[in-house]
């Protein structure tokens, strides 16, 4: 690991503000860990609002970095809002913003979305065979902390498996290994933060977990309708924005699939404006009805941060996921991964590789593939016959689908009411922040036996209103 840096943020009187560790890392990476570190002390609260930083000379001295490294992070946390610059001169804390905006703390809870994979299907045996074999196999060397960009051996074969699987153009070079996608959307917006870009378009409907991961990062997201073709681009267009992260393959959480026309209207904002699109293929290898769509990467590769994980095919657990970059990134991504954690654990990463080269995936995948959509099958069957009036959608895909009841009603308590009866639901409008016109309930069905769900939706039938 690189040498670092320990010094001290003393108060303009002399007090300890904050202990500061800087690697010596090259002069950008210096300013972001700085950023880091300060942003962090404001939203903690251990540099209060009204603190008076010291001028940044003096700081860049105390640490034995350039000034043009503290002027950089003033400036940054200043447009973020953390800083202000003081009437007459110096720097100080900010009030910190409105917590439901970016900057928000994590929730003291994890919060899993719907659509979990079955952890009974998990392969267990062929997992350990993989890592057994990885294990023999690691040279002594690769027992280091490894390159931040993710081993060599797994870059290779997500290259192929990804080329083949969902049509992309992922030359190994262009792969970053993170820790799922909730890491790679963090460093995402770390990196887009760093280069000025403050705002993000994202789906409304859309991950909560997903906007969270902006926000931390200091990003502010601006919602973009969904409708039944996809995102509106009509919407972006009109938008000052230069950054969106989509689900093309099936939204989450409406599970609709993006049309081809507006695939082609998406790229071409990209391309008009340099806009980048951010592509969360999250559950896509799981098509039930039809081949899988392609990746949108693979029509815009240098328009298209392409993420994607194993949270679905295997399990959240591994936390494995993945990057594939425009070339002009690949450099500052890895660095923001370094930054963050230094590298994913190498074994993890070699087990996943022998895993993917010995076509286990392939034979996991399509093993799986079977038994969730008969889960899927059973549901919506259930659904229409027990719940006739109800509408089914976005079940070509993935592992959730959902589900709109015919009536207006209290969709938190009707969510409420599913889940006694044994359903993984959710309101439609946890997802939401424009107001939506109906009701709906967001079910997975991937970890639930078939009975399971057949005695859920029996139970539910029984309670809700009927027209
Ligand atoms: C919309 C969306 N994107 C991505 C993921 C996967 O996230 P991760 O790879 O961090 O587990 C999920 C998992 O539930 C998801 O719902």
């Amino acid at each position: 690991m690189n040498e670092t840096n320990h010094a001290t943020v003393r108060g303009t009187n002399g007090g300890l503000l904050l202990e500061v560790t800087l690697a010596r890392f090259p002069r950008g990476q210096q300013a972001s860990s700085l950023i880091a570190q300060l942003r962090a002390a404001v939203r903690s609260g251990s540099l209060g609002a009204g603190t008076r930083l010291p001028a940044s000379r003096t700081l860049a001295i105390d640490l034995g970095v350039s000034r043009g490294v503290v002027v950089r992070a003033y400036e940054q946390l200043t447009a973020e809002g953390y800083l202000r610059a003081r009437q007459g001169s110096g720097t100080e804390v900010a009030t910190v913003r409105d917590q439901s905006e970016s900057g928000a703390r994590p929730p003291a809870r994890p919060q899993s979305n719907p659509g979990l994979p079955a952890g009974a299907l998990f392969p267990r045996a062929e997992w350990l065979r993989s890592a057994t074999r990885a294990l023999a196999q690691l040279p002594d060397a690769d027992f280091g902390y490894g390159d931040p960009a993710g081993h060599p051996r797994l870059r290779q074969e997500l290259s192929a498996y990804l080329g083949r699987v969902r049509a992309l153009i992922a030359p190994p070079e262009r792969i970053v290994i993170v820790n799922g996608f909730a890491q790679a959307s963090r460093l995402v917006a770390e990196v887009l933060r760093d280069r000025g870009t403050l705002r993000i378009g994202v789906e409304d409907p859309g991950s909560v977990g997903l906007r969270e991961q902006l926000a931390w990062a200091g990003l502010t997201c601006r919602p973009i309708l969904v409708d039944g073709d996809g995102v509106r681009v009509d919407l972006l267009a009109r938008s000052t924005l230069r950054a969106l992260v989509v689900t093309p393959a099936h939204q989450f959480p409406t599970g609709v699939v993006m049309s081809p026309d507006r695939r082609h209207a998406l790229l071409q904002w990209a391309r008009d404006t340099d806009a980048l699109v951010i592509e969360d293929d999250y559950d896509a290898e799981y098509r039930y009805d039809r081949a899988p769509v392609g990746a949108l990467q693979g029509l815009g590769p240098d328009a298209v941060i392409y993420g994607g994980s194993v949270s679905k095919t295997l399990a959240p657990a591994l936390r494995i996921g993945w990057l594939v970059l425009p070339e002009r990134l690949v450099s500052s991504v890895t660095d923001a991964k370094y930054a963050a954690d230094l590298a994913t654990g190498i074994w993890e990463q070699a087990t996943l590789a022998d895993f993917l080269a010995c076509g286990a995936m392939d034979r996991h995948i399509r093993r799986t593939t079977t038994r969730y959509r008969a889960r899927r099958d059973r549901l919506v069957t259930e659904i229409a016959t027990r719940l006739p009036d109800w509408a089914v959608t976005g079940t070509a895909a993935g592992l959730h689908l959902l589900v709109r009841p015919p009536l207006q009603c209290d969709e938190a308590a009707l969510a409420a009411l599913a889940q006694r009866c044994g359903l993984d639901a959710r309101p439609l409008s946890r997802y939401a922040t424009a107001e939506l016109d109906h009701a709906g309930l967001v079910i997975g069905y991937g970890h639930q036996r078939p009975d399971a769900l057949t005695n859920g939706v029996i139970a539910l039938a029984r309670h809700v209103p009927r027209p």
